[in-house]
């Protein structure tokens, strides 16, 4: 594997008060990766992808950026932080905590703003024009539909052109028209990517590896995608398939299910 541009090494985090969540857990994710996080209700994926983007510091072992330790230490560095928060972005389970600038237009600039980024009125018309924001520059965020608000956190992120995005349920309230797009754009960017989804047919059509975490952080898969997604004991513990009672011509059996993705 080439050098990784994101490192787990032996992390360990525990929320105060909680029993550990992850302990010892190791990954790499190489550029340009596409990689599925998929498992169940509280296993972990939301606090795994804040580990990912610096804004939880492990209590054990390290997470790597570019080699390079997150810290408080590097994180304080200027340069190196400028640098970490264009190219590594998280969006967050639910956008409208990152939102609180007073209209969108100013929403998507604040970032490029910040950074000091290059043609910033052109970032805002791109990426509101690309979904569908621009008669909406105007409005404050709080303002949009739930679905609209999900597009604005997206454009914001997207607006810093990021090497790496960590997306968190990213298509939770979008329409099919917008999750299509929302593939299309990621696949063409050749970004690299962490997505966390409990949607099979998002997973199926976005990544080429998946992590797959049990109840409580453990790690249980880290592969390819396709084998995952065709073992539906994995998908069980993932909490994406379960067993449903049927009944069939007035026989009642139980059937392992993913739902989205077979409809028998
Ligand atoms: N801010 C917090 N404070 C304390 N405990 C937390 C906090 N956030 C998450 N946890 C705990 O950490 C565990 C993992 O939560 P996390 O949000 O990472 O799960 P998740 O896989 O993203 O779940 P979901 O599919 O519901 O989004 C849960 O047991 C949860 O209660
Ligand atoms: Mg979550």
């Amino acid at each position: 594997m080439p050098e990784p541009l994101l490192e787990f090494a032996g992390v360990g985090y525990a929320w105060p008060g909680a029993a550990p969540l992850f302990s010892g857990l190791d990954l790499r994710i190489a550029a340009g990766e596409k990689v599925v996080l998929l498992g169940p209700n509280g296993a972990g994926k939301s606090t795994l992808l804040r580990l990912a983007n610096g804004l939880l510091a492990p209590s054990a072992g390290c997470v790597r950026w570019q080699g390079r330790t997150l810290d408080a230490a590097s994180l304080r560095q200027r340069d190196f932080a400028r640098a970490f928060r264009r190219d590594n972005v998280l969006l967050f389970q639910h956008p409208e905590a990152m939102l609180f600038n007073p209209t969108v237009h100013d929403e998507i600039a604040y970032g490029p703003r910040q950074l000091g980024l290059a043609g910033v009125e052109a970032r805002v018309a791109r990426w509101a024009g690309e979904l569908g924001l621009d008669g909406l520059l105007d409005q404050p965020p709080y303002a949009l539909s739930g679905g609209q608000k999900q597009k604005l956190a997206l454009a914001c992120l997207l607006a810093l052109d990021p090497q790496f995005l960590a997306l968190d349920e990213p298509t939770a309230s979008l329409d099919p028209r917008t999750v299509g797009w929302l593939i299309d754009t990621l696949l063409e960017s050749g970004k690299t990517l962490l997505v966390s989804t409990h949607n099979l047919s998002l997973a199926a059509e976005l990544g080429e590896r998946a992590l797959v975490l049990g109840d409580a952080g453990r790690l249980l898969y880290d592969g390819p995608l396709a084998p995952a997604l065709a073992d539906l004991e994995l998908l069980q513990a993932a909490g994406l398939a379960h067993r449903h009672r049927h009944r069939h011509a007035g026989v009642a059996h139980a059937h392992l299910h993913a739902h989205d993705w077979e409809s028998s």
